[in-house]
């Protein structure tokens, strides 16, 4: 296994433990001016990170919850980090948090690292290596579902608005069961439990779906915004501004002609 993939797995697998000590806890919160919460154990596995692929590798790194060092934009390798992922569902106990961390050359997701520590689930995946999942069951490869008909396709949502249900309801998307976390809602797809995700908002950023990207690729899937581009990463803003859609690659076009049809008027929309 190559050195910087062991590196990043062992990594999220000790925040995993960190924020397991959190987990349940009385938590320090507080909200951001992005209007998200963050709390103490997400900037206690974020300190942890940042220490230890700086110690090893120390390529920069594009994280959440560090102060955003702009050195990163001229650098052949970063890595990118979202030390917890789903924090609204960290703090609501539902177990589906997880943390993501990537790595990035010339602009390319190149590997890509999830683990979900309430399941002890790891999620990992290198460019053109194909993607795994590993428990205490044992190692799987994944692959995405091969549903390529819209009326069957099995989507995973955030929180929704009443509006926004409504509008999903419009597109025909009818069957929607709501994961926390995005890393884990790409997961998801690429192990083949779910077909779909998109969000058309300018809400998320490149730490959110960087690792989970090369996941659900590796494993057959798409990704894209949601006008068909793909996914730039290390830009100048982190931001994404364009929303985002996650699929099993066969229903990628249909989700984009029809999100695409009620985004504007219907959805939360983009700047
Ligand atoms: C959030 C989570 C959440 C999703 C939000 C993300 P954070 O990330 O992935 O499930 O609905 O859009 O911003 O802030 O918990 O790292
Ligand atoms: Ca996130
Ligand atoms: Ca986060």
């Amino acid at each position: 296994m190559n050195k910087e993939l062991k590196l990043a797995i062992e990594t999220a697998e000790e925040a995993g433990a960190i924020l397991l000590q959190y987990y349940g806890t009385n938590l320090d919160v507080s909200i951001k001016d992005n209007n998200t919460p963050v709390s103490n154990a997400d900037i206690a596995a974020n300190n942890f990170i940042i220490e230890k692929l700086s110690a090893n590798f120390p390529y920069p790194i594009l994280s959440e919850e560090s102060a955003d060092n702009q050195d990163r934009l001229h650098s052949y390798k970063i890595w990118i980090v979202d030390p917890l992922d789903g924090t609204r569902d960290f703090i609501g106990k539902t177990g589906e948090f997880a943390i993501e961390i990537a790595l990035v050359q010339t602009g390319e997701p190149i590997l890509g690292v999830v683990y979900a520590p309430v399941t002890k689930e790891l999620f990992w995946a290198e460019k053109g290596r194909g993607a795994y999942r590993k428990t205490d069951a044992g190692v799987q490869t994944l692959k995405v579902s091969k549903i390529d008909s819209f009326s069957e396709a099995r989507f995973t949502i955030p929180t929704l608005s009443p509006e926004q249900i409504s509008a999903m309801e419009d597109m025909g998307a009818k069957n929607r069961t709501r994961v926390g976390s995005i890393a884990l809602k790409m997961c998801r797809i690429a192990q083949g439990e779910y077909e779909a995700y998109f969000f058309p908002t300018s809400r998320t950023a490149e730490w959110d779906d960087c690792g989970a990207g090369v996941i659900l690729t590796e494993a057959g899937g798409a990704l894209s915004d949601l006008f068909g581009k793909p996914l730039l990463y290390n830009q100048l803003s982190a931001k994404r501004t364009r929303g985002i859609v996650a699929s099993n690659g066969a229903l990628h076009g249909e989700i984009l002609k029809r999100v695409s049809s009620i985004a504007k008027e219907r959805y939360e929309m983009l700047n």
